[in-house]
């Protein structure tokens, strides 16, 4: 069976990092709104020069914008076998879209996780977050150093600190995550998906969480 999950959070939950992991050992692809949104901003594309502003400040990019650009990636073959995604939907409107975007391939969603973790251990995850410019592997100056400081285990390309993950930029996207996209967990809870899971603990300890609430693929 293709597993279909969603994953909700305040940023710095660890959407990202459990989304990779279930990818890894479960083999469902992950797709994440904000490295496309960042790739976009990369390639130098109208879709990303228009979505820098909005991240840049901490603010959600529209939502049509990131529909449309969901809905045509999710109709690649590579999520044909189900998916992961990871910073979509972060508003009603979102998984409204989601939803019909699903019923229209007579597939629905499996199961959202949702993560709490405190406001204080929040900053500190992304405050501390590096990202390598090469290959985009994640690392935590305190809970997951490289060897060698700002220089990537895995291909030797420098880290950055993300533009959003600045102190004050951070504050913004907590409250825009309170008032925006906390709404999204009751709809999802209504619809009887949703699957509440302790963000805290290790990576591991967490993922062992999130893969009892995925069915089996
Ligand atoms: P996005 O890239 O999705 O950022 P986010 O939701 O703010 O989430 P983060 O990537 O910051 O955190 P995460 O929960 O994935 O945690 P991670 O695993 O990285 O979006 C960026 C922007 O794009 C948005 O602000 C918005 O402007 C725009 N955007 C994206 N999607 C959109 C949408 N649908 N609609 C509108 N706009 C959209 O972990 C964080 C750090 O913590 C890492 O350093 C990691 O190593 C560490 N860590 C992870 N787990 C643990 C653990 N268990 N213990 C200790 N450290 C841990």
């Amino acid at each position: 069976m293709a597993a279909r999950v969603v994953m909700v959070g305040p940023p710095g939950a660890g959407k990202g990092t459990q989304a990779r992991m279930l990818q890894t050992q479960r083999g469902i692809h992950q797709l994440s709104t904000g490295d496309m949104l960042r790739a976009a901003q990369q390639n130098g594309s109208p879709l990303g020069r228009e979505a820098r502003r909005f991240m840049d400040e901490g603010k959600l990019v529209p939502d049509d914008l990131v529909i449309r650009m969901v809905e045509e990636r999710l109709g690649s073959p590579e999520y044909a076998g189900g998916f992961v995604l990871d910073g979509f939907p972060r508003t009603v409107a979102q998984a409204k879209a989601l939803d019909a975007m699903l019923a229209r391939r007579g597939e629905r969603l499996d199961a959202v996780i949702s993560f709490s973790v405190p406001r204080a251990e929040l900053i500190r995850r992304l405050a501390g977050r590096r990202v390598c410019r090469g290959c985009s592997a994640m690392y935590h100056v305190h809970f997951d150093p490289p060897a060698t400081p700002d220089v990537c285990d895995r291909c030797g390309g420098q880290l950055y600190q993300r533009e959003d993950d600045h102190e004050e930029t951070i504050g913004r996207r907590l409250d825009v995550y309170e008032h925006e996209t906390q709404p999204v967990l009751e709809y999802y809870r209504v619809a009887k998906l949703l699957r509440e899971t302790q963000g805290t603990g290790t990576a591991d300890e967490v993922f062992a969480r999130v893969a009892a609430s995925v069915p089996a693929s």
